[in-house]
């Protein structure tokens, strides 16, 4: 199949380009950089990879990148509610009217995945299932779910609203909950923790890459529905996040009761019954992501863009 990926040089995209290279289907890239990364390089000499770097903002571009493909996974956006909050306007044109422009773009049999994300939730009391009422507490979590509504309504669709990732990738992120535990714990040997008893939810990189593979594979039966992608043995507060890191290396822990709090008040449990009825289910555990990020990040420089923020 003909693949188009937006923000493929992105974290999740420079997994899923080489996954989607391997298991030979054609692949083309919408990215405009925005962080100055190359995680695609090597794939340059593949004649069945091609880039275009340019926005979603740019309708004549992404009508260009949308033509001719079979399979639209659309990730380009300002992610996380750090970034969102420090551009609004700019998480509004690219999260939501890029979305739009991509849309608009479409034919009715392409088919589109929406890379929408658990933090539509909010702060919900009970058990997030799909068809509970959204109430998003960041820039990131409202124009990403309008996003995913303009999406859904144009049909042929699927949403993914997944977990936290964690996990290596080309394009590394280490302001991801994990990641960001992993790093500081290595590096600082300490780290100050706000709102401990918070519940999160989680799910490895190359796990949200084999639900993309899976969703190709399963779209008749799938489409035209949201699913939560993660996993109910990966719902953990983040005190337990923390005691996982420390159980493989020694740091100092200090949990916060007064200062300034985690921004992202995200407190939420996740059911992921939907896609398990499908046949999916997440095979890399939290234990062992955390150990591959320690493996990793002691081989990685200390200075870099690892961050979107
Ligand atoms: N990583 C997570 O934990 C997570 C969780 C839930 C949902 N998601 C969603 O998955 C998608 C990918 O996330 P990620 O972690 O890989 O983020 P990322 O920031 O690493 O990647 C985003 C990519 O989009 C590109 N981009 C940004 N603005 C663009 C524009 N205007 N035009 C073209 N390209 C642009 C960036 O250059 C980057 O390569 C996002 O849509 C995000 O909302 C991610």
């Amino acid at each position: 199949m003909k693949i188009l990926v937006t923000g493929g040089a992105g974290y999740i995209g420079s997994v899923l380009v080489p996954e989607l290279l391997k298991a030979g289907h054609k692949v083309r890239v919408l990215d405009s950089l925005i962080y100055n990364q190359n995680p695609l390089l090597l794939h340059f000499i593949d004649e069945n990879f091609e880039f275009i770097k340019d926005d979603i903002r740019n309708v004549e571009a992404v009508k260009k990148a949308v033509a001719g493909v079979d399979v639209i996974i659309h990730l380009a956006a300002i992610v996380g509610a750090p970034a969102c909050k420090r551009d609004p306007k700019l998480a509004e044109e690219v999260n939501y009217t890029g979305t739009v422009n991509i849309v608009n773009a479409c034919t009715d049999s392409q088919k589109f995945f929406f890379a929408s994300t658990g933090s539509v939730y909010g702060k919900v009391e009970g058990i997030c299932t799909e068809d509970i009422p959204t109430n998003p507490l960041s820039e990131y979590g409202d124009t990403k779910l309008r996003a995913e509504q303009a999406v859904m309504q144009a049909g042929n669709a699927i949403a993914y609203r997944f977990a936290t990732a964690f996990g290596l990738a080309p394009r590394l992120r280490l302001d991801l909950l994990p990641n960001d535990f992993v790093a500081k714990a290595l590096r600082e040997k300490y780290l100050l923790i706000y709102d401990k008893d918070f519940k999160r939810t989680f799910v490895h990189v190359r796990d949200i890459v084999r639900a993309y593979i899976f969703g190709i594979e399963h779209f008749d039966a799938m489409k035209n529905e949201v699913y939560n992608v993660g996993s109910e043995k990966m719902n953990r507060t983040k005190e337990e996040i923390a005691n996982l890191v420390r159980e493989r290396i020694p740091f100092e822990i200090e949990y916060a009761e007064k200062g300034i709090p985690d921004p992202d008040q995200r407190d939420y449990e996740v059911s992921y019954q939907k896609i398990a009825r499908h046949g999916f289910d997440t095979e890399i555990s939290l234990e062992k992501g955390i150990q591959e990020l320690i493996d990793g990040l002691n081989a990685l420089p200390e200075q870099g863009r690892f961050s979107n923020v």
